[in-house]
């Protein structure tokens, strides 16, 4: 069975292939003049051994924009260090499902290539982006996912996960990348993800590995570099609001760990806009608000800790005065700060000791545990992303996996860091001539295939000079890291020198020629790395490689209140009896698992290329470039291309493809599995040197030898196809007629008879379809005739369906009462008197459920309404206000007029303006009715007692004059003054003008008139004018 599975993986990729070919012919055509310049496939060179020309092709294509070229399967590209218009949404359409040749050389091409391979083969691949700093790694895996993110099958569930795989990678980059020297955007850790896919090919879910931060970053950067984007990014972006709270000021310049490279602000990168995408990013991946605030709690406290100064006292001990500083750090008690960062714990026996520190000291532990509270958060970044990332389904997938990791780096100062970031690289380059020049030259030989083996650098030397056990530089820094006594950066030097004196990859000042030893200081040593050589100064390697947080600064974390700290600093982390693993010996151990992890994995290569070190576009450095060309081994690449063969497979499986392409090997070869291919090949008419027979497989060197050889064999599949076929049909026609014909007679009488019934059941039905039809016309077309027997039927049907519709739309309430259902003719009288019966149910109802109270309002209102209704232009306005029992509080009414008039039980009272007789001038008053009388009260005295007998009306005057008072609550104060003083009778409604007495004998006037806004004033003609608006 592996074997069957093998051949159609075979076909599929030979299909594929061939497809390839054929549009290859017609596509030719289509490319413009400008994407033929130079040669898309480096395969097709004709002076392919020569560097001069390989270089000639780059530089010709790189001042077209044409940055990428093929070498076979494998991609180079040259950073262009511009914008290019090559990644719109119409290029990746046009990349989507084209083979290889068929358009000018793209990274969306490889992309496209590994996915397919992906789906038709159901297995894992990874692509492996290399080349130095700079040169556009992180661009090219960008790329990649997004042009997966485009082209894949996409549901609403799918774009989730996609959003979060594309909007990882801005976060990773703002906490894991920084500008150096070589790069703006220089990843400062390694990144290895899988994006998995289902059968149907929709990336369903992704996974992060990420490879050792450069932590030395956060408190110490070198002249002309930066620390991580994202400290940047908070101090430029974070809201007024957030910079508050964090205590941060809005300047760089204030922070020690922000300036030490002298270049806060950068041309090339806009902190502003990029925190703001960071963002939106943190709420996609699914960073809660607290996740967030946590997050930049702990950005600041790192910026704050660099602040911290300490002084140092009399003893010559640090102490930490005034450190305003301290209020910001992590939620964490001041006095355990203070004693955490200026003391070490000391275990002895039984008791625990507090030993101050040094100032140098304790500027070396606030650096260290600076440096661990931003590595820890880094991890936690990650591992947070990846819950974001996860796919619960456990159905089986495959996985591209995207390898961006820090090219190859020199500086003029090269450390710890350079020490491991190119040991990294040696070991990718250690893979990548594993799995392609090596095991492909290892192949012919091993089937016996004439080879003139290409000589290539294999930089295994390099590898074991690092890592080998016990004599390599690795195990030589642990050893002085881990042993007791005094060891120093220089006794490991020293120890280097003893150890590993003479090996030509390996070279100090003590060890070093005359000529070389003026190069190297006596701090230094010198590898000779595959991609050139580099310096590195020894200081601090100890350091840096044990990596030392003192025990109580572990402690001191604890006790923070922010929850990615202590998730970070976990109480259960064993406490450091004994000495975790060394940093570059962790290192190595993740570097050994990713390779493990990629072997199992079909290799795709990308290789990038940088053509200058000024990040300039359209300067390309020759000298710069050929050295890249050459480390990264592309000629021998490319010699092993050429001289190799294209495709080879085991004999067993070509036989069995392609032999009824030969009379002699079909349909069956008595022979061995070589000499049948022999045979066959023969009859194909292959040239001598388009094939070689190795020893258990055939080996072709063009692809276009095996299209043409597949070509044929579709056509052939076909006619032998159809005769087989043909021949199978007339022997089963032949054999089987007789029986089928006696099935086939059975069959028939069973069906008609079946038939038969059917037929008669439907005709009944329809008799009685068209007698009900009949029956239904008939009883409409005499509706309106009496009762009947034509139309009784019908009129039931009528009655009850009039019944239930009204059912189902009847009033309900009783002011809807007029939107009762029309009734048919017929109904006429009945509905009638439903509704009367409807509504009195409903009014039932409705009294029913009125309160007492309400129903006393409703007297009120009812008396109001036999006084004014009709009368009075503003009184329907009044209707719906509710009356209140009184409008001035008890506790409103002075206590001495309360006190006087005690025995008269207060029933309304109401603010009134009064105005006096002389001028009209207005008064503020209460009106206040009891049982007995009216009283007019003005503060604490009463004005004026008004006996509910003397109120008559207007017509007689009385011996005070008449009162003339305004009131807000007009009607509701005289229908209570109506009631309590059974005064009904008296109260008018006047229009235009009113005539009173100003004292008994002199008279005045009140003339009223509507206007826009209400208003009482004294008019020129001495009477006072009272303007009311309508709704007043
Ligand atoms: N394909 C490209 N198109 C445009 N600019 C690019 C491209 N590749 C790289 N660059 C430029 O080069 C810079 C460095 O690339 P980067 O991918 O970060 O390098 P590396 O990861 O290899 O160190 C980018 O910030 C960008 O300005
Ligand atoms: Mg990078």
């Amino acid at each position: 069975q592996p074997q069957q599975k093998q051949i159609t993986f075979e076909e599929n990729r030979i299909q594929r292939k061939r497809t390839g070919h054929t549009i290859l012919r017609n596509m030719e055509a289509s490319l413009t003049a400008r994407d033929r310049v130079g040669i898309q496939d480096f395969v097709l060179l004709d002076t392919y051994t020569s560097e001069s020309a390989f270089l000639d092709n780059l530089r010709k294509r790189f001042h077209e924009n044409l940055i990428y070229t093929y070498i076979g399967t494998l991609l180079v590209s040259v950073n262009p260090y511009k914008e290019l218009d090559i990644y719109s949404k119409k290029q990746m359409d046009t990349y989507m499902g084209v083979n290889f040749f068929e358009l000018p050389p793209h990274i969306y091409a490889l992309a496209d290539n590994v996915f397919r391979s992906m789906q038709s083969e159901f297995n894992n691949h990874f692509i492996l982006i290399s080349g130095e700093s700079g040169a556009g790694k992180t661009e090219a895996s960008k790329k990649i996912l997004q042009f997966y993110a485009v082209s894949c099958p996409s549901t609403k569930l799918l774009n989730n996960v996609r959003d979060r795989l594309l909007l990882s990678n801005p976060v990773l980059e703002a906490f894991g990348n920084a500008k150096t020297l070589k790069n703006d955007n220089s990843s400062r850790f390694g990144k290895y993800m899988d994006i998995q896919f289902d059968h149907q090919g929709g990336a369903v879910g992704g996974h992060i590995l990420s490879y050792l931060l450069e932590k030395s970053r956060v408190v110490h950067q070198n002249h002309g570099e930066r620390n991580f984007h994202i400290f940047y990014q908070l101090v430029e972006g974070g809201e007024e609001d957030l910079l508050r709270w964090l205590g941060l000021e809005r300047n760089c310049q204030r922070y020690r760990y922000l300036v030490q490279g002298d270049c806060a602000k950068v041309r090339s990168i806009n902190d502003k806009s990029d925190w703001n995408t960071v963002q939106k990013a943190l709420s996609v991946i699914e960073f809660g608000e607290s996740d967030i605030e946590h997050l930049f709690g702990i950005i600041a406290s790192v910026l704050h800790l660099g602040n911290i100064k300490f002084e140092a006292d009399v003893r010559g001990y640090a102490s930490l005065n005034n450190n305003q500083e301290m209020h910001w750090l992590l939620g964490i008690p001041t006095q355990v700060l203070q004693q955490g960062l200026t003391h070490r714990k000391i275990e002895a026996k039984t008791e625990e000791v507090f030993s101050p520190f040094s100032v140098d000291h304790a500027v070396y532990a606030r650096d260290a545990l600076a440096k661990a509270i931003y590595g820890r958060t880094f991890n936690w970044l990650v591992n947070k992303i990846n819950e974001s990332l996860v796919n619960k389904d456990s159905s089986r997938k495959t996985v591209i996996g995207l390898l961006d990791i820090y090219g190859f780096e020199v500086f003029n100062v090269n450390s710890f860091e350079q020490f491991c970031i190119n040991y990294c690289n040696e070991k990718l380059q250690q893979l990548f001539i594993q799995l392609t020049l090596k095991s492909e030259q290892e192949e012919y030989e091993m089937e016996g295939i004439e080879w003139e083996p290409v000589p290539f650098f294999n930089n295994k030397i390099i590898c074991d000079l690092v890592e080998e056990k016990h004599r390599g530089i690795i195990s030589l820094l642990d050893e002085e890291c881990l042993r007791p006594g005094e060891a120093t950066d220089l006794t490991f030097l020293e120890k280097m020198e003893e150890k590993i004196s003479g090996h030509p990859h390996f070279v100090t000042h003590k060890l070093a020629d005359q000529k070389t030893r003026k190069t190297l200081e006596r701090g230094d040593f010198r590898l000779l790395h595959y991609a050139g050589e580099v310096t590195y100064c020894v200081v601090g390697f100890l350091d840096k490689n044990n990596d030392l947080l003192y025990r109580n600064g572990k402690e001191v974390m604890r006790q923070s209140k922010n929850a990615i700290i202590k998730h970070c600093f976990p109480s259960t982390e064993p406490d450091s009896k004994r000495r975790p693993e060394t940093v570059v010996t962790q290192f190595k151990s993740s570097l050994v698992s990713l390779t493990e992890i990629l072997m199992s994995k079909e290799p795709w290569y990308v290789r990038c290329i940088k053509p200058n070190e000024a990040k300039q576009p359209g300067r390309f450095d020759d000298v710069l470039v050929r050295h890249q060309m050459k480390y990264l081994g592309l000629m021998e690449h490319l010699r092993v291309r050429r001289a190799g063969f294209a495709y080879r497979r085991k004999y067993e499986i070509f036989l069995q493809r392609y032999k009824p392409l030969c009379p002699e090997t079909w349909p069956n070869w008595k022979g061995t599995a070589a000499e049948g291919v022999q045979c066959l090949i023969k009859h194909l008419g292959y040239k001598p040197n388009e094939y070689k027979m190795g020893r258990t497989k055939i080996f072709i060197r063009h692809p276009s030898t095996l299209f043409a050889t597949e070509d044929a064999f579709q056509v052939c599949k076909h006619k032998l196809a159809t005769s087989i076929q043909a021949k199978y049909k007339g022997y089963r026609a032949k054999g089987d007629y007789l029986k089928q014909r006696e099935a086939a007679t059975k069959i028939e009488t069973c069906w008609r008879g079946l038939l038969a019934r059917k037929e008669r059941e439907k005709r009944a039905w329809a008799a009685i379809c068209v007698l009900i039809c009949y029956r239904f016309i008939k009883g409409f077309m005499t509706r309106n005739q009496p009762v009947c027997v034509d139309n009784s039927e019908y009129l039931a049907y009528v009655r009850q369906n009039y019944l239930t519709r009204l059912r189902d739309n009847l009033p309900k309430t009783v002011m809807e009462k007029d939107s009762w259902l029309t009734p048919p003719p017929i109904m006429q009288e009945a509905s009638q008197l439903l509704k009367k019966l409807y509504i009195r149910h409903m009014v039932r109802k409705y009294v029913q459920g009125i309160t007492p109270q309400r129903k006393a309002q409703l007297l009120l209102k009812a008396q109001t309404s036999s006084m004014f209704k009709g009368k009075k232009e503003n009184y329907p306005f009044s209707v719906c206000r509710p009356f209140m029992d009184t409008r001035i509080g008890a506790g409103d009414i002075s206590i001495k007029v309360l006190q006087m008039i005690r025995h008269e039980h207060i029933k309304y009272s109401v603010p009134v303006v009064k105005y006096d007789r002389n001028g009209f001038r207005p008064r503020l008053r209460q009106l206040i009715f009891t049982q007995e009388a009216a009283y007019l009260v003005e503060d604490a005295k009463i004005k004026q007692r008004i006996d509910y007998i003397s109120l008559k009306g207007n017509e007689e005057s009385n011996t005070h004059g008449d009162l003339v008072l305004q009131c807000d609550y007009l009607f509701e104060a005289l229908t209570k003054l109506s009631l309590i003083g059974n005064q009904q009778n008296s109260i008018k409604v006047v229009q235009g003008s009113v005539r009173f007495d100003i004292q008994p004998g002199r008279e005045g006037f009140v003339d009223f008139k509507s206007g826009q806004e209400s208003m009482v004033y004294r008019a020129k003609n001495g009477h006072l004018m009272v303007v009311t608006n309508s709704r007043g």
